[in-house]
C-alpha cells in the first residue's frame, strides 16, 4: 500500500513509518522535523519506497497532493507534550484542529480511510475508572492551559464522528502514556526519558507530585500493532479504541525500575506542582483505560513488560550522543 503518515518524523510516527516499510509498504513521510541524520528515519534515506516531506500539515497545497497520491492516512502530527501547549494555546489550536480538519476534509474529498490518533488526557480528570471509550469527560477550566489539549482532541474526534456520518472510513485511537525508544527528541523530555536520563548522569531523580499518581506505561512496539489494526480492520471504520495497558504503575514504583535497569541510585527529590508548571496547574491521579473494546475489535492486548520496555528504552538513550534535555511532561 502507498501510505501517508502525518508526524512521521516523531517519537511514534517514526516507528509506524519503520514498520510500514518493513512490510513493503511505500509511505509518505510529512513533518515539520528537518531531514538530516538527526531524523528518526534517516535510517532509511536509500530506501525509495520512502519520500520525506519537511512541511506544516497546513500547507494545503502539498496536503491535497499527498492524500490523493495515498491509499491511506495516519493522522498523528500535533502539538504533544506539556512544553508545547502551556502558554500556547493558539499553536495547539491551529495544529491539533485546524490542520485535523483539513486532513480530514481531504481525505473525505479523496475517499481515503483515514487513523486519527488521540489521547488518553481525553477523560481529563474524571474519578470513574476504567476509562472507557464512551464515558462522560471531566475537564478544568479554560483559564487553565493544560486543557486545551485534550479539547483540541476531543473537537478532532468530533470531526472524526461528523465525516464518518458524511462517509468517511474513519477509526480513532487513544492512547495511554506511550513510551520506548525515540520517545523524546531533545528538549521534551516525558517522565520515563527524563528519569532515565537523570539516573545516568547521577543527578536527583525529580518526582513531581508526591509520586503517588500513577500511569499505565505502554510500550511502543505494542501501540503499533494496536494502530495497524484500527487503521486496517473493516470492523474498526466508525469506532474509538484505547489503546493501554491496563497495568497500573506509581511514578514513585518508576523510580525503583529505573534504578534497577540502570543499575544505581541516585537520591529522589519531590518537586511541588506549583514549582514546575505554575499556579493551577492539576495532575491526574489516576489513567487506566478499559481495554475490552480493543481487545473484542481489534484482537489487541499490550503485552510487554515495563521492565522489558525500560530496558529497551535505556539501550536506546544510552547510545544517543546527546541525551533528551531535561523538561516537564508526563
Ligand atoms: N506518546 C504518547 O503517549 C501519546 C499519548 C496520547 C496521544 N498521543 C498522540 O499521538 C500522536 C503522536 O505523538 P508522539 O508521542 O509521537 O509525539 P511527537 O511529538 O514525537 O510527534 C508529533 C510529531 O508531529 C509533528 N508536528 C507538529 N506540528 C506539526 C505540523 N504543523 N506539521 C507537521 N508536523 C507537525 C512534530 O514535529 C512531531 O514530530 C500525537 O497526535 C499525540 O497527540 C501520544
Amino acid at each position: 500500500m502507498k501510505i501517508l503518515v502525518t508526524g512521521a518524523g516523531g517519537f511514534i510516527g517514526s516507528h509506524l513509518t519503520d514498520f510500514f516499510l518493513a512490510r513493503g509498504d511505500s509511505v509518505f513521510a510529512l513533518d515539520s522535523v528537518p531531514w538530516d541524520a538527526r531524523n528518526y528515519l534517516w535510517v532509511h534515506r536509500d530506501n525509495h519506497r520512502l519520500r520525506y516531506f519537511c512541511d506544516s500539515i497546513l500547507n494545503e497545497g502539498l496536503m491535497r497532493y499527498l492524500v490523493r497520491e495515498t491509499e491511506a492516512v495516519y493522522h498523528l502530527a500535533a502539538a504533544v507534550g506539556l512544553d508545547n501547549v502551556i502558554g500556547q494555546v493558539l499553536k495547539v489550536i491551529e495544529v491539533n484542529v485546524r490542520g485535523t480538519e483539513l486532513v480530514l476534509r481531504l481525505a473525505a474529498e479523496q475517499k481515503r480511510r483515514v487513523l486519527f490518533t488521540s489521547t488518553s488526557e481525553i477523560g481529563g480528570k474524571s474519578p470513574k475508572l476504567p476509562f472507557r471509550e464512551d464515558d462522560d469527560r471531566v475537564l478544568g477550566p479554560t483559564i487553565v492551559d493544560r486543557w486545551v489539549y485534550s479539547e483540541t482532541k476531543a473537537l478532532g474526534e468530533y470531526m472524526c464522528f461528523g465525516y464518518h456520518r458524511a462517509g468517511l472510513p474513519v477509526s480513532i485511537v487513544r492512547f495511554f502514556n506511550v513510551y520506548g525508544p525515540r520517545l523524546d527528541r531533545e528538549g521534551s523530555g516525558r517522565v520515563i526519558t527524563r528519569f532515565l536520563r537523570q539516573a545516568l548522569q547521577n543527578q536527583p531523580i525529580a518526582v513531581i507530585g508526591d509520586g503517588k499518581q500513577t500511569r499505565c506505561f505502554t510500550y511502543i512496539s505494542d501501540v503499533i500493532q494496536g494502530v495497524v489494526a484500527a487503521g486496517e480492520r473493516p470492523a474498526a471504520i466508525g469506532g474509538i479504541f484505547n489503546l493501554g495497558t491496563p497495568v497500573e504503575t506509581s511514578i514513585n514504583e518508576l523510580v525503583e525500575i529505573v534504578c534497577k535497569t540502570v543499575g544505581h541510585r541516585p537520591p529522589v527529590k519531590y518537586v511541588g506542582l506549583d514549582e514546575v508548571y505554575g499556579k493551577g496547574y492539576e495532575d491526574i491521579a489516576r489513567r487506566v483505560p478499559d481495554v475490552e473494546r480493543a481487545r473484542r475489535v481489534l484482537d489487541w492486548v499490550a503485552t510487554t513488560p515495563l521492565e522489558i520496555g525500560i530496558w529497551e528504552t535505556f539501550r536506546w538513550l544510552s547510545s544517543c550522543t546527546v541525551l533528551p534535555d531535561d523538561d516537564i511532561d508526563g
